[in-house]
């Protein structure tokens, strides 16, 4: 298969300003080196782009494309650079696609809930156009404040609401995508059902922009929940908040929204790091678990309910958030807890390990293994209700980084074959992108990672479209 791509020359950056226009084709040293990140370590993963071009619509996306097949020039599509696992690093150089002007909601079909977007509008503006509309959008990335649904649906993220409502996939129901080798096609549609054939919708979902660009979504809302009540749980320990999440619903027979756990060290640089004060000075760790619906009554029981079994197992407070100001304080000190730690300490690897929800209790004490025998702080947060974890390791500050990078490989191995022995796998909402590929043979059958290598290849036979993620085609 073809690695060797070919530099984007001269001839090639003025045909590209043929097409997109001179103000719209970056090309100057400084400012490309914004789009040679994502939210990885840069020194660890960065790569620079030749050009980046920031187009307008589907059919210039088309053209370029064509031009980086027949050039054989690699293209990175880009959404906010929010990412975590450096799915929008050029690792081959070539074309980024940054899509900061495809930023339009094109349609809010009131009569079908649903909405017509482009991929690069802020994912908490679908929210802010249609609450007052009584609906919402029910992806909830902690990123959401500076995130696109177009990286939403390539990665198809998660977050703080899957407990009840699941992921981006879920909400889909059409896409418009511009594929590897320049056609621009139509996937599903305004349709809550469809099988016609098979579904390439939902294979392009999550596939890292690998596959094919996407330029327009159309996205399903839900009626908004009349009302929402958020319970901050404190614990003694780590062993007691995590041990408790499965016993949530199958104790309650309630669904939250979002069972959040965050332990010591993360609730307590976030809070610094946003002057934040919680009252958890006693707490060892602490679950944020949010319950909603339209019946407030029933509403305040279910709190309870699970404010009880909380008790009943070992909680040490339960404090309820029953506004909005308040529930915004809490849920900022839980989304800001990566940027958080990424002031603190640049070098760490934030992990989303994911595992069978009844499995999460017995992925703490692997933690405390790894942690000791490499002497690095793993302080953890995430959607346990889910089953899905961040933890997060950290480089001992007076380690060299080649130590550093020596320590993380053997730790993260370690962490992904504890993760799998328990019936989960490596990522659950980051994607594997760049820096999970070496894993992926071993978390991976053979005969899966061949069918995966054929649809890639079926799909972008030059292998331009965002190249050398997920797996290596050789
Ligand atoms: C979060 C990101 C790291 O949950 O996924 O905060
Ligand atoms: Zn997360």
């Amino acid at each position: 298969m073809i690695r060797k791509y070919n530099p984007v020359k001269k001839e090639i950056v003025e045909e590209l300003i043929r097409i997109s226009g001179r103000r719209n084709v970056i090309i100057e040293e400084e400012k490309l080196q914004a789009y040679s990140h994502d939210e990885t370590p840069a020194e660890q993963y960065a790569h620079m782009p030749e050009v980046v071009i920031i187009p307008k619509t589907a059919e210039e996306i088309a053209e370029i494309v064509k031009l980086a097949n027949r050039e054989l020039i690699p293209v990175t599509p880009r959404g906010a650079g929010s990412g975590l696992s450096g799915g929008a690093i050029p690792e081959f150089g070539g074309i980024v696609l940054s899509f900061e002007r495809m930023n339009r909601i094109l349609e809010i079909d009131y009569d079908n809930m649903m909405m017509v977007l482009e991929p690069g509008v802020i994912t908490n503006e679908v929210n802010e156009r249609v609450a007052g509309k009584g609906l919402f959008f029910a992806g909830y990335p902690m990123s959401i404040e500076t995130c696109f649904i177009g990286g939403n649906v390539a990665e198809n993220a998660g977050g703080g609401r899957a407990v009840k409502y699941g992921v981006t996939g879920r909400y889909v129901l059409g896409l418009e995508i511009v594929t590897p080798t320049g056609a621009i096609v139509e996937l599903g549609g305004k349709r809550v059902k469809d099988v016609t054939g098979y579904d390439l919708k939902q294979l392009i979902i999550g596939s890292e922009g690998t596959l094919g660009i996407i330029t327009k979504v159309i996205l399903k809302l839900l009626p908004l929940p009349a009302a929402r009540v958020d319970l901050l749980v404190l614990f003694r320990d780590v062993k007691s908040a995590i041990g408790i999440v499965p016993q949530i619903m199958t104790g309650t027979g309630i669904i939250p929204t979002s069972i959040e756990f965050m332990d010591e060290l993360s609730v307590k640089t976030s809070c610094a790091y946003l002057n934040e004060h919680l009252p958890c000075a006693q707490a060892g760790a602490l679950l944020l678990i949010e319950v909603d619906g339209n019946n407030a009554s029933q509403l305040e029981e279910d709190a309870e309910r699970v404010g009880e079994l909380c008790f009943d197992n070992g909680a040490l407070e339960v404090y309820v958030a029953d506004n909005f100001t308040t529930q915004e304080r809490v849920w900022s000190v839980r989304r800001s807890i990566p940027e958080a730690f990424k002031v603190i300490c640049p070098h760490q690897s934030i992990e989303d390990i994911v595992v069978p929800i009844s499995a999460i209790p017995d992925l703490i004490p692997e933690l405390k293994k790894i942690s000791e025998r490499y002497s690095i702080q793993i302080p953890c947060y995430g959607h346990a209700g889910d089953g899905n974890l961040h933890a997060t390791l950290v480089k001992d500050p007076e380690s060299s980084m080649e130590k550093w990078y020596e320590i993380e490989v053997k730790a993260l191995k370690e962490l992904y074959f504890a993760t799998k022995k328990l019936g989960g796998t490596i990522s659950g909402e980051h994607g594997i992108g760049l820096k999970r590929k070496p894993f992926m043979k071993a978390i991976t059958s053979p005969a899966e990672l061949d069918l995966m290598r054929k649809i890639k290849m079926a799909f972008d036979p030059k292998n331009i479209m965002n190249p050398g993620k997920i797996f290596d085609l050789e």
